[in-house]
């Protein structure tokens, strides 16, 4: 009765119980895998959301497959900040990155095409590859002081069915960006199989450190069809809103029959409401109030964690260049999976083991930053408690 690409596993998975056990039993559970800015303790613009979604424009339907000019319009302006030059007609607007990865993919691909995405990453790109019949090949990202793309791997596995190379610019949960030197070899390897470059950077606001070797923005990049996504989620720290774009940029005759192509697609669909994207140019201005807070915030508890796990402690935790997450590495002596359950069960402490984001291979765990100190902070102690009783 049901498509084979909804054949997903529906059973919960080991961790998911221990945290529903534990809840059961009325106990708490301090949650370092939060990452919904909403539920963090910010000091949101409240007025400025709620009458921006209250504009006179929302009582006209002039509808427009890339959505409302004055939005598109806000999104050049976004992108002129970071010394990129768009036109509006290279703007699309969408409902999520999720939705801008669909369409995306119904352009560049026929069903059991492939798209190479980064290892570890994002989880989703599984489910939004299947549910646009395409698959995903992995290429690795490898760490040594700092995380590199491992690009001779990568071409190893360019095949004919290859569309496009997908990149997280910094990547979710390593933290890290695309550095020139690999932006080159990337775009030499789209030119020689014919593929696009699709930069997924809803982090792109988030860089930690001094240390910022990355190249800023892929919207400006032109020598390969290239498809890059954002949205208010992340950059404005607004996830309810539900809107998002994408910026597409390359070759001048390959650029045009792309932006005609997707326009039918996004007319198709018209999803985004007219509310919403006229709300667009006032919620992304927030972005001012609310990126400070949140910088500070993914400092102030990167400084806790460091404090916290200290010189001697047995794990360590890796080099971040940007966005939302810490990852730690533990002593292999238990999988990821046993240390994120033995955290829930003994100390009410959820993270995500690694291999919720494809690592492959050693026992990783994944905090997100954006918790509240006081949690982040007793969250860590607990983490490194059970550490510490694990190591004596
Ligand atoms: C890499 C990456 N892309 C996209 C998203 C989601 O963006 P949106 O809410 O616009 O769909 C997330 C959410 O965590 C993410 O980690």
């Amino acid at each position: 009765m049901f498509a084979r690409r909804t054949n997903w596993p529906l059973n919960p998975n080991r961790l998911s119980l221990a945290v529903v056990e534990r809840r059961s039993c009325g106990l708490p559970i301090l949650d370092l895998t939060e990452s919904n800015p909403t539920v963090c303790g910010f000091d949101l613009d409240r007025r400025t959301v709620l009458s921006a979604l209250a504009g006179e424009e929302i009582l006209r339907y002039e509808p427009d497959p890339r959505g409302l000019l004055s939005a598109r319009r806000a999104v050049v302006g976004y992108y002129a900040e970071r010394g990129v030059q768009l036109s509006p007609e290279q703007i699309f607007l969408t409902t999520g990155t999720s939705e801008a990865y669909s369409y995306i993919f119904r352009l560049i691909a026929n069903a059991g095409d492939h798209v190479l995405a980064p290892q570890p990453s994002y989880p989703l790109f599984d489910y939004l590859a299947a549910l646009n019949d395409v698959e995903v090949a992995g290429y690795p990202l490898y760490y040594g002081q700092a995380w590199h793309l491992d690009i001779a791997t990568l071409e190893a596995r360019i095949t004919p069915g290859s569309r496009a190379i997908l990149v997280v610019h910094p990547n979710n949960p390593t933290g890290s960006f695309v550095r020139a030197s690999e932006l080159e070899r990337l775009a030499e390897c789209c030119r020689t199989g014919g593929l696009s470059l699709v930069a997924d950077e809803v982090f792109a606001d988030y860089a930690l450190g001094a240390n910022e070797r990355h190249i800023g923005s892929h919207a400006g990049f032109a020598e390969v069809l290239t498809f890059t996504l954002s949205g208010l989620s992340k950059i404005s720290a607004l996830p309810q809103i539900k809107l998002a774009w994408i910026a597409v940029n390359g070759p001048p005759a390959t650029l045009a029959q792309a932006l005609d192509r997707l326009e039918i697609i996004a007319d198709t669909y018209l999803s985004v409401s007219t509310p919403l994207a006229a709300a667009l140019p006032q919620l992304l201005e927030l972005r001012h109030s609310i990126q400070p807070q949140i910088v500070s915030r993914l400092q102030g508890n990167l400084e806790i964690l460091d404090q916290t796990l200290g010189a001697h402690s047995p794990a360590t935790r890796l080099a971040i260049e940007g966005g939302w997450y810490a990852i730690l590495r533990l002593p292999s002596v238990r999988s990821d999976e046993d240390w994120a359950i033995e955290l829930v069960k003994e100390e009410g402490v959820l993270v995500h083991p690694g291999h919720f984001y494809d690592f492959p291979t050693g026992s990783y765990l994944v905090v997100s930053l954006l918790p509240q100190p006081e949690i982040f902070s007793e969250g860590v102690s607990r983490i490194m408690r059970v550490m510490e009783r694990t190591a004596t």
